[in-house]
């Protein structure tokens, strides 16, 4: 018989030596990856920035910029060896959750249309469509739109 053993999991702020696990994450998850140094931006900039390690891993990671009663979630990604077990949500449910912490009503994001299951967890989350940037990505074939989602934080107690 053998037991399965459940993997340690934890969400924790990003820090500057971080930044090459957290690039190797971005370049194995996106066909046009963000540099190092777009990251060590965000991180100089004082993004709320978070990882979420497996068994001491670092195998996700969300990025938000915060101004008055407004964010904006930069960036979410999960390792695609670690995805689809849950992980993404966990790292948005935070994200939400610093959101309130940080009394901001209203959290935006941009995504690719045809990025279906990002969409799908985006939508559960409680977000809505709200519009179109027109050639906002690089894509294979030149520029691909955004679409814009929203969702309202609730911070009432
Ligand atoms: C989008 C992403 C963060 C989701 O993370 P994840 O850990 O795989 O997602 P989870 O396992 O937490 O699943 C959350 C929801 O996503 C959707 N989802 C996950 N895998 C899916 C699949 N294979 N097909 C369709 N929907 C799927 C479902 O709505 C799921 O909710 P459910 O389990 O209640 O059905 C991850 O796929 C990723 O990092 N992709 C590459 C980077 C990226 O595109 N980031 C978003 C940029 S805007």
């Amino acid at each position: 018989m053998s037991a399965s053993v459940r993997p340690q999991t934890q969400l924790r702020p990003m820090r500057p030596a971080d930044l090459k696990a957290v690039a190797e994450v971005e370049r194995s998850s996106y066909q046009f990856p963000w540099s190092i140094g777009i990251v060590r931006d965000c991180l100089l900039a004082g993004y709320h920035s978070q990882v979420f390690e497996v068994d001491g891993v670092i195998s996700g990671y969300s990025i938000m910029s915060a101004a008055g009663s407004e964010a904006h979630l930069l960036n979410l990604c999960v390792h695609p060896g670690y995805q689809g077990l849950g992980y993404g949500r966990r790292l948005l449910n935070s994200v939400l959750l610093r959101a309130e912490e940080l009394s901001i009503e209203r959290v935006f994001l941009e995504v690719r249309p045809s990025n279906l299951v990002a969409i799908s967890l985006y939508r559960s989350a409680g977000f809505e469509l709200i519009g179109t940037r027109p050639s906002y990505y690089q894509s294979e074939r030149g520029r691909e739109d955004a679409v814009i989602f929203a969702a309202s934080v609730d911070a009432s107690p």
